[in-house]
């Protein structure tokens, strides 16, 4: 019993490791990427003046608004520049990084 219960410990602590892997981005990745993004939404995303934070946000919505950004589907003159050099595996990794940091209002 007792050695099932451990089992199942390893079990919980491997899926939680999985965890973002399977959301699909890296936030160590993210963070490094996210150094051309840090003049504009600040060093923890918290937004600078006009730009908005960033920080906390869920994942999903990241990554439809980058990608609206990039199809142009939204226009915004800023981020269309900045994320034209972005892959969707970093886009991934910027999410994971970004929602991985909490917001303060
Ligand atoms: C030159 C300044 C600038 C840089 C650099 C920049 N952004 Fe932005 N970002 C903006 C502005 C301005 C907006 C608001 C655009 C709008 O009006 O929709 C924005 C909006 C966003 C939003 C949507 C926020 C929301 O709540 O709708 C995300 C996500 C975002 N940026 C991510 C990034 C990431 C990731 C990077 C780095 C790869 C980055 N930005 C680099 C200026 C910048």
């Amino acid at each position: 019993m007792s050695r099932f219960s451990v089992v199942q410990l390893i079990a919980v602590c491997a899926v939680l490791a999985i965890g973002p892997a399977i959301a699909g981005g890296n936030s160590d990745a993210g963070r490094e990427k996210a150094s051309q993004c840090v003049s504009c939404h600040g060093v923890e995303g918290e937004g600078v003046g006009e730009n908005p934070p960033i920080a906390g946000q869920d994942p999903k919505d990241f990554v439809s608004v980058m990608r609206a950004y990039k199809t142009g589907e939204i226009e915004a003159p800023m981020m269309a520049m900045f994320v034209q050099g972005l892959s969707d595996e970093d886009i991934a990794d910027l999410a994971a990084y970004y929602a991985s940091l909490s917001r303060e209002e």
